[in-house]
């Protein structure tokens, strides 16, 4: 199952997993694209909202019938912490955090008591490392679900069962970045989405703890930022990064 199946880096894995034989399921709100990658791949459809918790008990349901979870929907929130208002917190946790958090814990509780073999992917970001301004509830959802992914994948560690956070940086062509058109300052590079695809592919083969799809320097500035943030803020200030939209 690929969750956010009809984005830029959903559509991008759900292709690779199919090349390679996978029999998918494919979900997400807007069931035309979702009719047209199915189409191309042979996969079912299943139309459903992730603020929906009605929507997410009924994935819960489908979810124990698989063998490999891609949680990869996700949602940008740009703002600032003035404006933000209870309805956007609740829809950024909800997509971002409730939905992926409640698949993997009925995954990994029906694939535990059955001894069955099983693996999550769940899609962060370089964002659940370093904060960026007028970011806060994208950096708040990410960073809980890196700690999410890390902390059960050790609950699991002796069952067949196994999860991995894939960690995209900025990602060129299509997905959330893409769409914002936003310009990088210079220097920083960024990856495709079928890099983010064979990511998750290693993510399945091997079941590491964290697998990153960024150049090396965009992942040595954004641990810095984990170590030090005082100062990533003020690289960022220098760099302007005000400037720059949410998405990544
Ligand atoms: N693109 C990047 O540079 C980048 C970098 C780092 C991390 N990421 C992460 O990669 C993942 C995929 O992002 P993307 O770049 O492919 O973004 P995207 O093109 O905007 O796709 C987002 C996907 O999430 C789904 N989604 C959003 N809200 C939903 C809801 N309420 N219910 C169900 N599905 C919902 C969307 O489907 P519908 O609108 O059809 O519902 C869409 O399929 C996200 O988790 C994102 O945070 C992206």
């Amino acid at each position: 199952m690929v969750t956010g199946a009809s984005g830029g880096l959903g559509t991008a894995t759900a292709l690779e997993l199919h090349r390679r034989g996978a029999r998918l399921v494919l979900t997400a709100r807007r069931r035309h694209l979702l009719d047209e990658l199915a189409a191309r791949t042979g996969a079912e459809v299943v139309v459903a909202d992730l603020a929906d918790h009605d929507d997410v008990e009924r994935l819960c349901g489908l979810a124990t019938e698989m063998d490999v979870l891609v949680l990869n929907a996700g949602t940008g929130a740009e703002g600032d912490v003035t404006t933000l208002t209870p309805e956007v917190v609740d829809f950024v946790i909800d997509v971002n955090l409730r939905s992926p958090i409640v698949m993997t814990s009925a995954f990994a509780r029906h694939k535990v008591a059955a001894g069955a073999e099983g693996q999550v992917v769940l899609v962060g970001s370089l964002s659940g490392l370093v904060a960026t301004p007028r970011t806060e509830m994208y950096n708040a959802t990410k960073f809980g679900l890196r700690g999410f992914a890390l902390s059960a994948r050790q609950d699991l560690e002796h069952t067949k069962v196994g999860i991995t956070l894939v960690a995209p940086g900025f990602i060129r062509d299509a997905g959330m970045f893409a769409d914002n058109d936003v310009t990088l300052p210079p220097g920083v590079r960024t990856k495709s989405p079928q890099d983010v695809a064979d990511g998750v592919v290693r993510a399945i083969r091997n079941n590491p703890a964290e697998v990153f799809v960024s150049p090396t320097e965009l992942r040595v500035a954004a641990t810095l930022g984990t170590v030090a943030p005082g100062l990533s803020e003020r690289l960022q200030r220098r760099m302007d990064t005000k400037k720059m939209a949410s998405g990544g």
